[in-house]
């Protein structure tokens, strides 16, 4: 799950490659790299860690190829060293890779026994001597890669250039997004469109198992036969996306700030507002009346979009809804059959074990409909209906926007759903829809709340374990609110049920670890109020997440309380993930983390 960019140029490209990868490093941040051809020759600039690194480096040692190839890495195999960082070279050729090679130890075995000298851990240095080991047999470039292509296992975008060729990069895709673009004179190479956003915005998608011939000149495309095939080219809307920070220090305060207005914006292209109803923008793929069963698939943040939509469509479509994370959906052969559908929830719309599912979803004869933010994506290109979150580019890698987005499309198409089937009056989704109406200006009250939110986070800073607690919806939201808290503050903290707590985790609390309780005035409040006292009488701390009148009638000695806007409950969940995120996000600043680009993370998992 890395980032690669290419350009057959008519000016240096060292600059513009990074540029480029400033534009993928959501896809990974451990270490960079790119390699042009100086007087002829393969030249390589790679540094560990953020690509400021590799920048200065190119300050101090700079390129002037105008071909080249550049790489942002998220570590699959081997540590995250520059001798690991891409390009990886051999004397003939450099080459970027995102994915995973599977077979590269039978790879390396038989490459080694014929005399190939590996210097790194990673699986894509085989790639790199298998077209080299090729090439060593008389093959031109294009007869090297077409023979090694169909050797290789596993998911992958690949980018070569070759040492002494001033007019050839060369593509490959399988499993994992790649895109070309057309420019003056100029070609370029990247894993998603916005990449190549400030070069061009006239671009074509690879499809699976192409492989591309880039020069000044044009670009050639090849299917997996090795047949010549034509691609469409398409105009992209990603340059119009301004990817910058506002007034704000960091991108993820700046999405969860825009939550308000792209919430709303998502709402107004799914609600007809005057008449008080869900209008989806596409029909339908199926029958609903005939839906017999509703399965949710996807990952972290958006299985917990889903999870909350469990009790939507359960709720007012009254379909049994079956929910599972995509990396044990694809391989546990659930029984599928054509009378159902199938959602997954993707924001990237790329990642693996999520794209998998839906694979197999649509192999059993499923209908799919995907609720997705990259309308170019994958996910969404091969869905049978897009359902699409009007978010906006999320370059922080916690998801914000993305989530609340999630959930307005999810509960419209609950109500959707839910009215075509029978099971929900035309008064009851006007009165629902009101209600959705009314979440973006309750999004931006919550979102005032943040000096109060700013001020629990000092005690969560503190912490070494956090609980999050809710009931209902807001069990699948403090599991996120957990997430959150995890991956960018590196505080350990569980999501519960609050009903759980009794049957296990409640040995855990004492006076140090600080209980987040997500609490809204709906039809368990009462039962979650039984469950903070018994947290009260053994001495936890509780942080709680309501409106006035539910802390109120609690009458529990809080040790903070961020007060939520009064509202009715059915789609708290997507006001209450503010809060969450917002104390997430506070912590972590504390701490001094990088919440941006957190340790270990990307933000778009094309490996499973
Ligand atoms: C957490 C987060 C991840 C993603 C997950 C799925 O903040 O962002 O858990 O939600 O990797 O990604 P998408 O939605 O792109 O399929």
């Amino acid at each position: 799950m890395c980032g690669i960019v290419g350009i057959v140029g008519r000016e240096p490209v060292a600059g513009r490659l990074v540029e480029a990868l400033k534009r993928l490093e959501y896809r990974g941040y451990d270490s960079a790299g790119v390699a042009t051809l100086e007087a002829g020759r393969l030249v390589r600039r790679r540094a560990e860690g953020k690509l400021r690194n590799l920048e200065e480096r190119l300050a101090r040692e700079p390129l002037q190829g105008m071909i080249g190839v550049g790489h942002t890495r998220w570590a699959t195999h081997g540590r995250p060293t520059e001798n690991n960082a891409h390009p990886h070279a051999s004397e003939r050729l450099a080459v970027v890779h995102n994915g995973i090679i599977e077979n590269f130890r039978e790879l390396r075995e038989e490459l080694s026994a014929r005399g190939h000298v590996f210097a790194t851990e990673t699986d894509t240095e085989v790639v790199a001597h298998l077209v080299t080991d090729e090439m060593d047999g008389g093959k031109s470039p294009r007869e090297a890669v077409a023979a090694a292509l169909p050797r290789l296992r596993g998911a992958f975008a690949l980018g070569f250039v070759f040492d002494g060729q001033e007019n050839l990069l060369i593509a490959a895709r399988q499993g994992a997004p790649l895109a070309v673009g057309y420019g003056d004179g100029e070609t370029f190479l990247g894993s998603d469109a916005l990449a190549l956003a400030p070069f061009t915005d006239t671009i074509t998608y690879l499809e699976d198992g192409d492989w591309a011939v880039l020069t000044r000149e044009g670009v050639e495309f090849f299917d997996a036969r090795n047949a010549p095939v034509t691609r469409a080219r398409l105009r992209t809307q990603a340059s119009a996306f301004l990817i910058d920070k506002g007034n704000h220090r960091h991108f993820m305060a700046k999405e969860i700030h825009e939550q308000p207005e792209v919430v709303g914006r998502t709402l107004a292209h799914y609600l007809d507002m005057s008449q008080g109803c869900v209008r989806l923008p596409f029909d339908l793929p199926f029958d609903a009346s005939k839906l017999t069963r509703l399965t949710i698939v996807a990952c972290g943040t958006a299985y917990y979009a889903g999870l909350v939509a469990k009790y939507w469509f359960e709720r007012y479509a009254r379909i049994p809804v079956e929910i599972d994370v995509a990396s044990e959906f694809r391989y546990r052969e659930p029984p599928l059959d054509a009378t159902g559908l199938t959602i997954v929830v993707s924001q990237s719309g790329e990642t693996a074990d999520t794209l998998a599912s839906l694979r197999y979803a649509k192999e059993k004869g499923q209908k799919t409909v995907a609720v997705v933010n990259v309308p170019t994506s994958t996910i969404a290109r091969e869905c049978d209906a897009p359902a699409l979150t009007l978010a906006g580019p999320e370059i922080g890698v916690a998801s914000t926007k993305a989530f609340t987005c999630q959930l307005s499309v999810l509960a419209c198409l609950a109500i959707a759903i839910g009215r075509a089937r029978g099971a929900l009056s035309l008064e009851r989704e006007s009165a629902l829809v009101s209600q959705l109406i009314a979440v973006p200006g309750l999004l931006a009250e919550a979102i005032k709340r943040e000096p109060k939110i700013e001020q629990v986070s000092a005690t969560l800073a503190k912490a070494s374990d956090v609980l999050y607690l809710g009931r209902g919806a807001s069990f699948p939201l403090a599991m996120e609110g957990a997430l959150k808290l995890k991956e960018i503050s590196y505080i350990h903290a569980e999501g519960y049920a609050a009903g759980e707590l009794k049957h296990g985790p409640i040995a855990l609390i004492d006076e140090s670890m600080p209980v987040i309780v997500i609490a809204p005035h709906d039809g368990v409040y009462e039962k979650t109020v039984s469950n903070m006292q018994e947290v009260a009488a053994r001495g936890g701390r509780i942080i709680l997440i309501a409106d006035n009148r539910a802390a109120d009638e609690a009458a529990i000695d809080f040790h903070a309380v961020v007060a939520m806007p009064a509202m009715e409950p059915d789609f708290a969940p997507i006001v209450y993930a503010a809060p969450a995120q917002l104390l997430a996000y506070h912590t972590a600043v504390i701490m001094g983390n990088d919440v941006d680009q957190p340790r270990h993370l990307a933000k778009s998992v094309t490996v499973e």
